[in-house]
């Protein structure tokens, strides 16, 4: 009989900061680096936001508790896989698609339902696994992972943040415009800490680093050295 691991015993980095910080890029670095797994939780949210549109599920900002719930509904009900760098849900590959400008809009709504976040949670929490944890979010300091044994607030100023989606998205061929960008970081980040579920802010025990002038190898020196600092590595 093998022993049962403690998931709670297993390390944790959490890695929160607003769309365009940085953080899904140091995320996954830092989990090759280290052997860790990841968690990207955004695109939990996109999924649940890509599917709703799918069932023709009807949500807004103004969306009633109802419209919440069935969306909750049909979170419970997604099967979701990460393989790779690639997302599968209910064996259908999404990878690309959650990844479009009117998915991450969706997926900024969906996260102010709380019945959706409640769903989401126990997700989360079940990628807890062995070596340890980089877990990318919003509130995985503050809410998902409150005794991680590192957090990271990545910050960085919205333009900074939207000339950095805008080169992504020429590198990848698409059409898209810099205002837009900007106004559509703008409406998210609103969004996200204006929220009054889990709202994106630093947790009170989190390193808070600007990565405006700074490189992601930068930012990376910089959180391993937090790392090591916490004899985690
Ligand atoms: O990180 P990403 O841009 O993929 O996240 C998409 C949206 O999901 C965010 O704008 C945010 O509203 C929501 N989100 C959240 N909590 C998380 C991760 C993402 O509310 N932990």
């Amino acid at each position: 009989m093998t022993a049962e691991i403690d998931k709670c015993t297993l390390p944790v980095i959490a890695i929160d900061g607003p769309s365009g910080s940085g953080k899904g890029t140091l995320s996954s670095l830092l989990a090759q680096r280290l052997g860790w797994n990841l968690l990207d939780s955004g695109a939990l949210y996109r999924i649940v936001a890509l599917m709703a549109a799918r069932a023709g599920l009807i949500f807004n900002q103004d969306s009633t508790m109802e419209e919440a719930l069935a969306i909750a509904k049909l979170t419970a009900s997604l099967s979701i896989r990460f393989l790779g760098q690639k997302v599968f849900v209910n064996s259908l590959e999404v990878t690309d698609e959650i990844r479009r400008e009117d998915v991450s809009i969706g997926a900024s709504i969906v996260a102010t339902f709380s019945p959706v976040r409640k769903e989401i949670l126990g997700l989360q929490r079940a990628m807890q696994d062995s070596p340890g944890l980089i877990a990318d979010g919003r509130d995985m300091g503050t809410v998902v992972f409150p005794n991680a044994e590192l957090k990271v607030f990545l910050d960085a100023s919205a333009k900074a943040r939207a000339d950095r989606r805008y080169k992504q998205l020429k590198n990848k061929g698409l059409d898209v415009k810099l205002p837009d960008l900007l106004a559509s970081i703008k409406e998210r980040d609103e969004r996200d800490r204006g929220r009054s579920e889990s709202p994106l802010i630093p947790a009170d025990d989190a390193v808070v680093i600007d990565s405006t002038g700074l490189t992601v190898e930068q930012v990376l020196e910089q959180v391993c050295l937090e790392g090591k600092s916490r004899g985690l590595f």
